[in-house]
């Protein structure tokens, strides 16, 4: 017989929420995916599926009834990605849920230079105006995605200047989460900036892609203005390039640079560096 779920886990069919879903299976516990594909679901031990995107007021409030506990990973970016988000959280509400987890971007504020960490700010307000007990997982930039920065030829384009980040490892975020969704009141209220154990130049960062990746990589500080000429090829939409720009401009504000000491207190081991992440296993 299924147990009732102790925990609801949006996300799962991604590379975070799958990351702290298989965690929780490991750990026996009973979890409820909450998904908008089933079929692409994992399969897992002790979890039970139900389909609801965030915008599905109805059915997410249906599915979480019962539910004390829910990681929250925020959507895939949009213009309306808050709306999204509001939504979601108004039906774990309606559902009776008690403590919402919430993957945050570290800095969140109403005029932060990452614009998409504006919208983890907006929603972070929802949550707390809400009266549902809360965790925020503010994380750095995800360093599993370094590799992707530099492009087919090698080069990091960004106007980073010698600005630093503190990029982390989606493996210790989902370490972390899942020791705060096993014991959800020990860490009712708190915010966590969840980064890796430095902060990198961009320089140091292609640095280390060079010695691990086998590929020789640098970096360019380019200027704004030659940041938004030259990701003008792929014609995207301007909220999306300005998202892209302010990614590396943030870092040059040096908001991305302070390392906090959240993933070794919860963990018990050090943050993973990027050198550690990438070395060939
Ligand atoms: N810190 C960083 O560097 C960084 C970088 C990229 C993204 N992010 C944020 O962190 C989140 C998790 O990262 P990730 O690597 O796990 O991303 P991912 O692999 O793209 O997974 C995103 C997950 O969220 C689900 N999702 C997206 N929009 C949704 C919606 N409107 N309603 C319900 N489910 C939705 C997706 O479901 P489907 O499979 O149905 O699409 C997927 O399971 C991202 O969604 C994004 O908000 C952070």
């Amino acid at each position: 017989m299924t147990k009732t779920p102790e925990i609801a886990v949006t996300g799962a069919t991604g590379q975070l929420g799958g990351r702290v879903a298989r965690r929780l299976a490991d750990r026996g516990a009973a979890q409820l995916l909450l998904v908008r594909d089933p079929a692409r679901a994992p399969q897992l031990p002790g979890a039970s599926l139900a389909r609801a995107g965030f915008t599905d007021h109805d059915a997410v409030r249906d599915a979480l009834r019962g539910v004390p506990t829910v990681l929250m990973v925020s959507a895939s970016e949009s213009p309306d990605r808050v709306r999204q988000h509001r939504t979601f959280v108004d039906a774990a509400r309606a559902a009776g849920v008690g403590h919402l987890v919430y993957i945050s971007f570290v800095g969140a504020a109403p005029d932060a230079t990452f614009t998409h960490a504006r919208d983890h700010w907006h929603t972070e307000q929802h949550i707390r105006a809400s009266g549902m007990g809360f965790t925020f997982l503010r994380d750095n930039l995800y360093a599993d995605f370094f590799p992707a920065l530099a492009g087919d030829d090698g080069v990091i384009r960004g106007p980073a200047g010698q600005g630093r980040v503190a990029a982390v490892a989606q493996d210790d975020i989902a370490d972390v989460a899942t020791i705060v969704l096993g014991d959800p009141a020990g860490h009712a209220g708190r915010t966590y900036d969840l980064t890796g154990p430095e902060a990198l130049s961009l320089q140091e960062v292609a640095a280390v892609l060079s010695r691990t990746t086998g590929r020789t990589v640098s970096y360019h500080p380019e200027t704004v203005a030659e940041a938004y000429r030259s990701r003008a090829v792929y014609q995207a939409a301007d909220w999306l390039v300005e998202a892209w720009v302010s990614t590396y401009t943030a870092i040059a504000a040096g908001e991305l640079a302070p390392v906090s000491d959240a993933v070794p207190t919860l963990t018990g081991r050090p943050a993973t560096a990027l050198a550690d992440l990438l070395a060939p296993s």
